[in-house]
Order: structure tokens, then sequence, then C-alpha cells
């Protein structure tokens, strides 16, 4: 049985752990933030709620690095949120600082785990990670890719009056304003969308998907957590019950779709070693288009954070 630990008790990363235990598919779930008491207030109060809702996974909330020892999957939420009127890529500096610290102590403790990343800008949060930890690309990725598809296919599920369970979807890129949705991977029980939507209707869930995040800190001020903390938690999922589970994820190409060293959200195949293998999906030159102005921004951001490290 597992040991998994959530860096970050704010709304992600409690929400994951609440969501996580409620799978009870783990032994325990460690929830560290440097405000201790918030991180063993959200633990005990998770922990309260076990003979409720009928699970075993103990949470135990902490400050302390050494409780997360020998941890099998530790999953970093820590950094600050998006205001209204900040992109994802405002938060780098102070982020940059968080996850390469957060991931250094992960390190001293536990010796090879898997590492999904929360924090935002996202795709270059990943790269930090892996840089900080050396771990190898297939134990460190990013999660985004189900929490924009899931916007995707909530949105498609309101204007088809189906239920969200029957759509299934694919979309690629960073995880910002060039994120990739795509219509022609995108499925309601085997029904190809198109099939089933006016392409204006489309068009504009596509965009509105790609603005997602931004539409809920405009409306509570800062970002989305309950879509986010579960997606985390499906990752968790697939990797401890070795499902190899097909997910966008936010990994490092290595040759992949024509790139190099760039942390893109792929679809990819989870399972109990990670990523267990990157999907190449045969784009069309219109989506490829779309990818690769998606990458060049993400390299742009990955530019800034070597800046920062020089700086350090
Ligand atoms: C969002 C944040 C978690 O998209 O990036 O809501």
């Amino acid at each position: 049985m597992s040991k998994v630990t959530v860096v970050g008790a704010g709304n992600v990363g409690a929400t994951c752990a609440n969501v996580l235990a409620h799978k009870d598919i783990v032994k325990e779930v460690v929830l560290l933030d440097i405000k201790g008491d918030l991180a063993r207030g959200k633990a005990l109060d998770s922990w309260q709620q076990a003979s409720i809702d009928y699970y075993s996974t103990y949470l135990k909330g902490t400050d302390d690095y050494a409780e997360t020892a020998g941890s099998d999957i530790v999953v970093v939420t820590a950094g600050i949120p998006r205001k209204p009127g900040m992109s994802r890529d405002d938060l780098i500096a102070t982020n940059a600082n968080i996850v390469n610290i957060v991931t250094s102590s992960i390190m001293k403790y536990s010796e090879n785990p898997i590492i999904i990343i929360v924090s935002n800008p996202l795709d270059v949060m990943t790269y930090a990670a892996q840089s900080a930890t050396g771990l190898s690309s297939d134990r460190v990725f990013g999660m985004a890719g189900i929490l924009d598809t899931a916007r995707y296919r909530a949105f498609l599920a309101t204007a088809l009056n189906v239920s969200p369970k029957d759509i299934q979807a694919v979309l690629m890129g960073g995880h910002g304003d060039t994120m990739v949705p795509l219509p022609r991977y995108t499925t309601v029980s085997g029904i190809p969308v198109m099939e089933l939507i006016d392409q204006e209707t489309l068009d504009a869930i596509v965009q509105r998907t790609k603005v997602g995040g931004g539409e809920l800190v405009k409306l509570m001020g800062t970002s989305a957590w309950y879509a986010p903390g579960a997606a985390a938690a499906q990752m968790v999922e697939a990797i401890v019950k070795d499902e190899n589970r097909i997910f966008p994820c936010c990994a490092r190409l290595e040759g992949q779709y024509g790139m190099e060293d760039v942390f893109l959200g792929v679809p990819v195949k989870l399972g109990k070693n990670g990523i267990e293998q990157v999907i190449e999906l045969q784009l069309n030159e219109d989506e490829m288009a779309l990818l690769n102005t998606s990458a060049e921004h993400v390299r742009k951001v990955m530019a800034i954070y070597d800046n920062l490290q020089q700086k350090v």
C-alpha cells in the first residue's frame, strides 16, 4: 500500500488529499504545508470524515518534510494562485522558488518518488521540478490536461444535454490560453462530436475551454480547486493501481511530435512507473501548427525560468 504526500494544504492540495482518501487506495496521505496547523487541521478534518464516508486511508498534516519519508508519489500544489487579471505566467518568480525548495526537500527523504506537479505556470514548474530533482522524465510530470479536458467535456455535456461520462476527448499543448482542444479526437459514446454539434457552438466551446481557468478566477477571485484537486487524485489512482490509463499530462518531449526538451501536454499512458509511454497522435497540419505555437509559448516561459536561475 502506497504512501502519498501532497504538498500545499490550500484549496487544491486539500481537495486532492480528500478526494484521494475517498478512493481508499493508499495507506496514508501526508498533507504538508509551511502553515503546519492548516495542514494538521485539514488532515484531521478529512480523517474525521473517514467513518462517515467509509475509507481507511489515514491523513496526516505536517510542516516537517521528515514525515514525508518513503513517499511513493508526491503531488506538488504549493505556490501562489492567480488573482483576477493575472496570467499563470505572472506567477513564475514566486512559484519557481517554491517548487525548487519543495522538490529538493522531498528528495532528502524519498529516494525515487513519482512527482506530479500542479503549481503554475504548470509546464514550466514541471521543468523546474525535473531540473531540481534530477529524476527521470517518466517520474516527473504535470497535471493540466485532465483538468482542461474535463472543462471541455463539461461544456460539451451542457451543450448536448448528455452525461459528461459519455464524452471522451483529448486536448494537448501548454496549460494556458494556447492549449489545443482536439474536436477530431472528441466523441460522445463513440460518435464523433462533429456529427452532434454545429461548428459555431463547438468553436465557442473550444474558446471557452482555453480560458476556462480564467473564467473561474474572475468568478471567485482565486483559482479553481475541485476539478484540479480531483484531476491530480485521478493521476495518483492510475499510478497506484497500475491502470495504464491514457490521460493528457504535461511531459518532457524527447523527440515525440518532432520536439526536444520542451514540457508540453500530450497523451500519455500512466501506470506504476509513472509515464509508461507518450502516445503520438497523427495530427493534421492545422493541429500541429497549433501545437507548435503552444510549444513556442512554453519555451519562452522556460527561458524566463532559466534566466531566473542564473540570477540566483
Ligand atoms: C486552473 C489552474 C489550477 O486552470 O491552473 O484552474
